[in-house]
């Protein structure tokens, strides 16, 4: 585990080819044991393979989404607005847990910010997905994330880059 935390990289680029079904099951199992505030699980995801649906998914964000066009899957992470206060939090956890999971089985991922963003002036990139894939109210996009095997490869950070001054002891 500690091992795939060093070396997972955001991958914006895939091969063609799609996931196993095995792992797709996997992810999904993954995703359903993520923590979440009073065990409410908040969130709802759909897991997109549809390569037109992708393809629009990829419009999103202009330049910040484009890769999605090329990835195997997308997974919309939502959460319930009416259910739960914070599911922001419990969606970035789960969306974090998939990342990691997919990292663990050798699968690139990537993070597209949906939430606060736009698609275009007066729409936001929210209203854009919810129209696109059928998202009914209270239920909120947090985010997209792309999936495939790699297409490309990304060094691990080497520890002396990361920054230990983020880290304080006791008090700020
Ligand atoms: C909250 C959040 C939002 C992000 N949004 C995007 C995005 O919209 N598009 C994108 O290509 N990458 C996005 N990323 C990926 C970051 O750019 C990436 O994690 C960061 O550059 C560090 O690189 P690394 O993941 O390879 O360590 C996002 C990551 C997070 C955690």
């Amino acid at each position: 585990m500690l091992e795939v935390l060093r070396k997972r990289r955001s991958i914006r680029k895939y091969q063609e080819s799609p996931l196993k079904a095995k792992e797709v099951e996997t992810l999904k199992e993954m995703l359903l044991r993520s923590p979440s505030a009073h065990n409410n699980k908040s969130w709802e995801f759909i897991f997109v393979d549809d390569r037109d649906l992708l393809k629009r998914l990829a419009e999103v964000r202009a330049g910040s989404s484009a890769f999605l066009a090329g990835a195997s899957l997308g997974i919309v992470v939502m959460g319930n607005e009416n259910t739960q206060d914070v599911w922001v939090e419990d969606a970035s956890v789960a969306s974090m847990v998939g990342q990691v999971a997919a990292a663990a089985m050798g699968i690139g991922s990537c993070w597209v910010q949906v939430r606060n963003r736009d698609h275009a002036p007066g729409v936001t990139a929210e209203d854009y997905v919810r129209r696109l894939l059928d998202i009914p109210a209270p239920f909120r996009v947090l985010a997209i994330i792309g999936m495939g095997y790699p297409a490309e490869e990304k060094a691990e950070v080497p520890i002396e880059k990361l920054p230990f001054e983020k880290i304080h002891s006791n008090r700020f």
